[in-house]
């Protein structure tokens, strides 16, 4: 598919050096944006960026938890594409299933930060421009596993709820600025993540993909990446142009 959709916009897309992240990048540049593709694995997300069409692509190396670090993504869009028009906020880290007790302080820190806090410091930096502009959509992927919990995922299922209420909190706070916040819960999907959930060996882990994450889907089958970037660009456009506060639940059924 290839279109107009998002011609003379730019979009910050975080996390899209892999996964969902890259499906996105990807599907917008088609679409006709700019996109920053910012993630902490500079290498990866240079080989994306070379893989869009030709000036479509910027690869910023960032750490979305680190606040200096998210100031300069945004003052590196700006100078590259002068705008801000859609913000991505795609990058994660999951947990492998660990008991309440045996969690400890800096892994509770860190799934926080990276997913959570990063939504807080991605905003606060983009919202100015978005201001400025009279408009922006601003994208959160969270996670079937923040309104539906699994056991052992005790800091990931926090994570995510806390990034939908903040979805909701900063969709109504910015919605006289005409700047939408919507949240797309992905169900488990075939990334790289996905294994990464899992305690085990190799056999273990695929094992674990199919009897636990598959069979908890009632369509059957795992989502794909592509299917959360067809979710991304509605909610990116003036196709949903009346749509913010929104939690579109991309999950095969998995949150019935
Ligand atoms: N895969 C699943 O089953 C699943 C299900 C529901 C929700 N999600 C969520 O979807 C999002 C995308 O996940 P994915 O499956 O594509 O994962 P992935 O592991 O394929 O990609 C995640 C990307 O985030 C980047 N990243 C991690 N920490 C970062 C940081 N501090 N700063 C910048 N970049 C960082 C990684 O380098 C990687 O490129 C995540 O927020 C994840 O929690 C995933």
């Amino acid at each position: 598919m290839s279109g107009q959709l998002l011609q003379e916009k730019t979009a910050i897309v975080t996390g899209a050096a892999s996964g969902m992240g890259k499906a996105i990048a990807k599907l917008f540049a088609d679409e006709g944006a700019n996109v920053i593709l910012a993630d902490l694995n500079k290498e990866a997300a240079v080989s994306v960026a070379q893989e869009l069409p030709q000036g479509k692509g910027h690869a910023v190396q960032t750490d979305v938890a680190d606040d200096t670090s998210v100031a300069a993504l945004v003052k590196e869009t700006l100078e590259a594409y002068g705008s801000i028009d859609v913000l991505v906020n795609c990058a994660g880290v999951p947990q492998a299933f660990t008991p309440i007790e045996e969690l400890t302080l800096e892994q509770w820190d860190r799934i926080l930060s990276v997913n959570t806090k990063s939504i807080f410091l991605t905003t606060r930096y983009a919202v100015p421009h978005m201001k400025e502009k009279g408009k922006g959509s601003i994208i959160n992927i969270a996670s079937i596993a923040g309104i539906r919990a699994r056991p052992g995922l005790n800091a990931y299922c926090a994570s995510k709820g806390a990034a939908i209420m903040l979805s909701k909190a900063l969709a109504i706070e910015l919605a006289p600025f005409q700047i939408r916040v919507n949240v797309i819960n992905p169900g488990p999907a075939e990334t790289p993540m996905l294994g990464k959930f899992i305690n085990g060996d190799e056999a273990e882990v695929e094992a674990g993909k199919k009897d636990i994450f598959i069979s908890s889907v009632p369509l059957g089958m795992l989502i794909q990446p592509e299917d959360i970037a067809q979710a991304a660009l509605y909610l990116a456009t003036d196709l949903s142009k009346i749509v913010t506060g929104e939690v579109m639940n991309v999950d095969g059924g998995r949150g019935i």
